[in-house]
């Protein structure tokens, strides 16, 4: 457990899911996961693959709901229609980009076709917005390679925790 309780929003941007033409399994997998970590889910909402939509909810989920972190699955990709990491970066005020490239250099072990998700990650006030791909495998492969480190991300962001270089100088694993 390292979650600490923090609060996550869930989006799934899936026109399909949307429409109900396809049960949405990444978002749920995505919730089994932060739960399995401590993390408390706030909220979790599907929505089409609309770049208006997605921004308009990444910023309730910042400003209204409070998350710590908000978590999306889904629209990273090539298809026309995949906005997510374009409503994120219209919402974010500082990008977080060590994030996305640790799941990108994960994933690329797990299948080259890691390189086609342009995910991206930022900070709006004091949330965390994290892209994770689509399918519930590559989400579920993202999320668990990423989620021992934010805690730590989420600490310093709610100043909850100031302190990184401590532990390491004392040569001990954070
Ligand atoms: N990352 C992991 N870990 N595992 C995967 O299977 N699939 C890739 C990539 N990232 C994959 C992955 C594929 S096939 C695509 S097209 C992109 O994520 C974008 O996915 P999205 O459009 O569903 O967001």
């Amino acid at each position: 457990m390292s979650g600490k309780s923090y609060r996550v929003g869930i989006v799934t941007a899936s026109d399909k899911g949307y429409r109900g033409a396809r049960t949405d399994e990444s978002g749920p997998a995505v919730r089994r996961i932060i739960e399995g970590h401590g993390y408390a889910l706030a909220s979790y909402r599907v929505l089409p693959d609309d770049r208006d939509l997605i921004a308009a909810e990444l910023r309730r989920l910042a400003d209204e709901e409070d998350c710590d972190l908000v978590l999306t699955a889904g629209g990273t990709g090539f298809s026309p229609r995949d906005v997510t990491p374009e409503a994120t970066l219209s919402v974010i005020e500082r990008e977080a980009p060590g994030i996305p490239e640790a799941i990108r250099a994960f994933s690329m072990g797990v299948t080259k076709r890691a390189m086609l998700s342009r995910a991206r990650a930022g900070i709006r006030g004091k949330t965390l917005i994290v892209n994770l791909p689509g399918s519930p495998k590559a989400a579920e492969e993202s999320l668990s390679f990423i989620i021992g480190e934010l805690s730590h991300g989420l600490a310093i962001l709610r100043g909850d925790d100031g302190e990184c270089a401590r532990l390491e100088s004392a040569g001990v694993e954070p």
